[in-house]
């Protein structure tokens, strides 16, 4: 059995698969006065803000209704981002659970004084939980990836949520095991 059929087995049955188009999002925003940190360039919580827009954007649409963010991993600045960049973040789910969905990001700016191509500047991966109007997490649509990149995405983010699942198993397991020995901190 591999990867990909166990997290489908563990999908509603009911409710058919969505091909990852269906659900891409980019949200683009000129960066302002407003967004910098003290060394005039924009504020990384700023970008952060983006990224969890556009990504719980793409996890609403996927998931066909309300969807709360439930973990940020790996989010990387890779170039500093100005005043007067148009900053675009380019979010799709690269993984659906039963009841999550890991949305990659890729935040890209273009330089407003520069006739260049958008750079690169961040990037991220988030696992959003859908949720029902109690706040319960309920199942989710079988991303269904459509092309060679979407596929080698889905098979990283399988590889990222096994080890998600293992440090926090890791953990807890240590926190318990010093509780047990009536160490305190
Ligand atoms: C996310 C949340 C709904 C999970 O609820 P829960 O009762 O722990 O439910 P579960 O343990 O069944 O988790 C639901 C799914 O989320 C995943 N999940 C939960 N916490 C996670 C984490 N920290 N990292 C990755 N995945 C996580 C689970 O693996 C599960 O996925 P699956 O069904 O695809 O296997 C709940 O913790 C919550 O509401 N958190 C607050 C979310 C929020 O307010 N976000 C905005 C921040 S201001």
């Amino acid at each position: 059995m591999t990867d990909q059929a166990s997290a489908a087995e563990t999908a509603a049955p009911e409710i058919p698969g969505k091909p990852t188009a269906a659900s891409r999002t980019t949200l683009s925003h000129i960066m302002t006065h407003n967004d910098t940190n003290l060394l005039g360039t924009v504020h990384g919580g700023v970008i952060m803000k983006l990224v969890d827009d556009a990504a719980g954007a793409v996890a609403g649409r996927h998931s066909g209704g309300p969807a709360v963010t439930a973990s940020m991993d790996e989010m990387v600045f890779l170039e500093p981002v100005r005043v007067g960049d148009l900053v675009h973040v380019k979010a799709q789910v690269n993984w659906t659970g039963r009841t999550s969905m890991e949305v990659g990001v890729r935040v890209l700016a273009e330089r407003w004084n520069e006739s260049t191509p958008a750079t690169q500047v961040g990037s991220a991966y988030l696992v959003f939980a859908a949720v029902d109007a109690d706040g319960k997490p309920r199942p989710v649509p079988q991303v269904v990836p459509e092309s060679e990149r979407d596929e080698r995405r889905y098979q990283e983010a399988q590889i990222r949520r096994t080890h998600r699942l293992a440090r926090r198993r890791a953990i807890r397991e240590l926190r318990e095991k010093r509780a047990a020995e009536g160490i305190e901190d």
